[in-house]
């Protein structure tokens, strides 16, 4: 199967499913646990959601942005988020995000769930699309599945683009991407395509912070007005020695 068809599948099994995806949230305690340290992430100003599905995360970022963008392919999951969330300073979009291009530069880019469902072949111009959506100082934000999570999928092996098999309640089966990034590798392919990023492993997922290149080569907390050396995501020196990096505590 061709990546093209794939992913034309992958969004078919998202139209699909919308009204049976909020179930995992409700029966895993772990995904409820992410959703909790979404509140201690860097997330502000004018924030873009990528692929927002049914608005899980929507209002954690609503309540800290000045506006959300929140864009997903499928009208059957948006559909949902509209439900939702209802603020004046939400938007719903609905675009193929290997398509659209954003018209204006966001603050905050925030995904979950949606990096492993790009084929590895994808990845430069992801970033790459990411970047050109960020504002001076603008960060990315995302989460998703790391390697332990592959034993929770059925995975399709031997594929050239990395695959798994999503079954919905009425017994229907679908083909979707899905690619576990470790959070080692992926800070070392982020630092290799120019980012400054710290991702690490949150249970069998993980959670990233990536900016790119700034000139002191790290994360700067002050653009989000919290006080200064007391964010756990800022590496910015603030008057200690330049390129010296603040680690957080692994979870
Ligand atoms: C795993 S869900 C993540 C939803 C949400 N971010 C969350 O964490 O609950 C992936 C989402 O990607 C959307 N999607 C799939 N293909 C897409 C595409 N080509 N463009 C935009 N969204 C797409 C699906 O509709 C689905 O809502």
């Amino acid at each position: 199967m061709d990546e093209h068809t794939l992913l034309a599948e992958q969004l078919d099994y998202y139209r699909a499913a919308a009204a049976e995806y909020d179930r995992p949230y409700e029966e895993r305690a772990e995904l409820r646990d992410l959703l909790a340290v979404a509140d201690d992430l860097p997330i502000g100003g004018d924030v873009l959601e990528l692929a927002c599905g049914t608005g899980q995360w929507t209002p954690s970022l609503a309540a800290r942005a000045r506006s959300v963008t929140a864009v997903d392919a499928a009208e059957e999951v948006l559909a949902v988020a509209r439900g939702r969330v209802s603020s004046p300073h939400v938007r719903f979009v609905q675009a193929d995000l290997f398509a659209w291009r954003p018209p204006r530069r966001y603050d905050t880019v925030f995904f979950a769930f949606w990096l492993s469902h790009v084929p590895p072949a994808r990845p430069p111009d992801f970033w790459d699309s990411v970047a050109a959506a960020l504002a001076p100082g603008g960060r990315a934000v995302f989460i998703d599945d790391g390697p332990a999570w592959a034993g929770e999928e059925e995975v399709v092996a031997d594929r050239p683009v990395p695959a798994a098999v999503r079954r919905l309640q009425d017994g229907s089966r679908h083909r979707i991407v899905k690619v576990f990034h470790d959070a080692r590798t992926l800070t070392d392919d982020l630092t290799a395509l120019g980012w400054s990023a710290q991702v690490r492993p949150f249970g069998g997922h993980f959670i990233g912070v990536a900016e790119p290149s700034a000139p002191w080569g790290g994360l700067d907390c002050s653009s989000f007005g919290v006080a200064r050396n007391r964010h756990p995501w800022c590496t910015r020196p603030h008057g200690r020695g330049l390129g010296e990096r603040r680690r957080w505590a692994p979870a």
